[in-house]
This record gives C-alpha cells, structure tokens and sequence, in this order.
C-alpha cells in the first residue's frame, strides 16, 4: 500500500513538472521540419513558424531593429531573427535558460531569464535598449497546459493580454507585434476588440510548421498606436472625477 502511494506521488510529481515547464518537443525524426531544423543547426522546428512569417510579411522587422522575444527558450526564433537583423539589438526572455550561443551570433544579444509577468523583467529589456522602446515585438509563449483545451485557449488569450501590457511599455509608436495565440471560444473577441484597437492593421496567420490538428495560430499586429497607456488613463481621471469637477472642466460652472 505504502509503495502504491509513493509510486502515485511520484506519478503527480511528475505531472506537476512536466506541466509547469512547458517545452518544445524533442526532435523527431519523423517530421520533416524537425529533421531540417537539426540539419540548419536550429534549436527548435519553432524557428520555421517565424520564418515563414518574416517572408510573408518583410516589413514587420525592419533594418538594425531592436527587437524582443518573449518566451525564447531554447532560442530557434531568436536564430531567426539574428540572421535577418544582422547588426541589430535582440533580447530573449523566457521562465528558463537559455543556453548561450556562440561568439559569432549576428546581433548584439541579451538573454534574460524572468517571468514575463514580473515589473523587474520589463525594466531589464528596456535597460538593455538604453531606455529606448523596441521596434518590433515576437512571442511564441505558451501557457501551462492543463489538457482541458478551453482552460488553455483561455490561458493564452491570458498571456496574449499581458504580451498587449508589454507592448504599452517597450513597443514603439507605429511598431509591429508576432504573437502565438490559443484559438479558441474567446479568440475572435480578443482579437476583434482588445487587439484590432491596438494596432492601424492586423492579420491572423497559421504558418506550415503549426500542425494541423493544433489550435496554435499566430496573430500579426502591424503599426502599434502607441495610445493605451494614455487612454487608460484618461479614462481613470474621468472615472475619478465628480460631476461638479467635469462641469467645471468643461467650462460650465
Ligand atoms: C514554445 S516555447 C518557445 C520556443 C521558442 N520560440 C523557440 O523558437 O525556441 C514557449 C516558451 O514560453 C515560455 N513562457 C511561458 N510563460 C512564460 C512567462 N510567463 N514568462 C516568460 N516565458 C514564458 C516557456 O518557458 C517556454 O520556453
């Protein structure tokens, strides 16, 4: 009975882990993008999502851009991105490390290890850009699946929101965002409402690399307009004032 228990706690431990981190898989022979992703030296089959999507769209990224990966780990969009921003500024963030690359990576590179979630993360990557805002923005994160598709596709709208949060503070005026969503129930209000308000033009795009059966897509955010943080708080100013206080701001009293 003892060993039952232990052999379950194991079980459960296991499952906690394997949850909680959630990884690209390992390569698989059997897929052609695995297998031409080793033979280009390529960390992950990840990187011909993106690299698809740098072809379809050629202006997202322009020349020597400073430019963040949010949820890089183990790096193959990053690769990416370096060989098509050569001279350019990258930062990689991710929960876990990130293994260093080799010396003659083609851009200036930080790697950081945080929590996206986290206020110290986000002044790392401005720090790293001299204060300055990034160009363009790349995430491919992933929530903690939990196997229940709907908490998942929820969890991803979830991230997508807080990936919208980091783009208030370090993507510039008329930048441009590739990010990785769940689609799911809450898909379309996210992306018609919250997401199309952010940006001049958006576009939905499910490269070859996703696999058909998988909900994953990725959604394209071009021209930032930079307006949020303002109107926000705008309208928290309002929200705060009295009637007494409106009227009197507009003249009236
Ligand atoms: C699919 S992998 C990214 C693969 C990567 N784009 C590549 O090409 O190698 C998703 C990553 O998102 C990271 N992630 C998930 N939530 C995060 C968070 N809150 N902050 C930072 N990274 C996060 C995970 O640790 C995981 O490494």
């Amino acid at each position: 009975m003892q060993s039952l228990l232990k052999k379950f706690d194991i079980l459960k431990l296991n499952n906690i882990i394997f949850k909680k981190i959630s990884m690209p898989k390992a390569y698989n022979p059997n897929d052609t993008y695995f297998r031409q992703a080793k033979k280009r030296g390529l960390r992950a089959r990840s990187a011909f999502k993106l690299e698809e999507i740098l072809e379809k769209f050629p202006t997202l990224m322009r020349k020597k851009a400073n430019v963040v990966d949010l949820g890089a780990c183990p790096g193959s969009f990053l690769q990416i991105l370096a060989e098509k921003n050569p001279g350019g500024k990258i930062c990689g963030v991710d929960l876990q490390d990130i293994e260093k690359f080799p010396r003659n990576f083609p851009a200036e590179l930080k790697l950081i290890k945080g929590d996206i979630y986290e206020e110290d993360t986000a002044d790392q990557i401005l720090k790293f850009f001299d204060g300055k805002k990034a160009d363009f923005i790349t995430s491919d994160m992933a929530p903690n699946t939990s196997g229940i598709t709907s908490v998942d596709q929820f969890r991803s709208i979830e991230l997508n929101e807080r990936v919208l949060e980091i783009c208030d503070k370090q993507l510039k005026y008329n930048g441009n965002l590739v990010t990785k969503i769940f689609k799911g129930e809450d898909f379309e209000e996210f992306w018609m409402g919250e997401f199309r308000d952010c940006f001049e033009k958006t576009k939905t795009f499910k490269p070859k690399a996703c696999r058909d059966r998988s909900f994953e897509m990725f959604l394209i955010g071009i021209g930032w307009k930079g307006e949020r943080e303002q109107k926000k708080s705008e309208n928290e100013i309002l929200e705060e004032m009295t009637e007494e206080d409106y009227l009197r701001e507009m003249g009236r009293l």
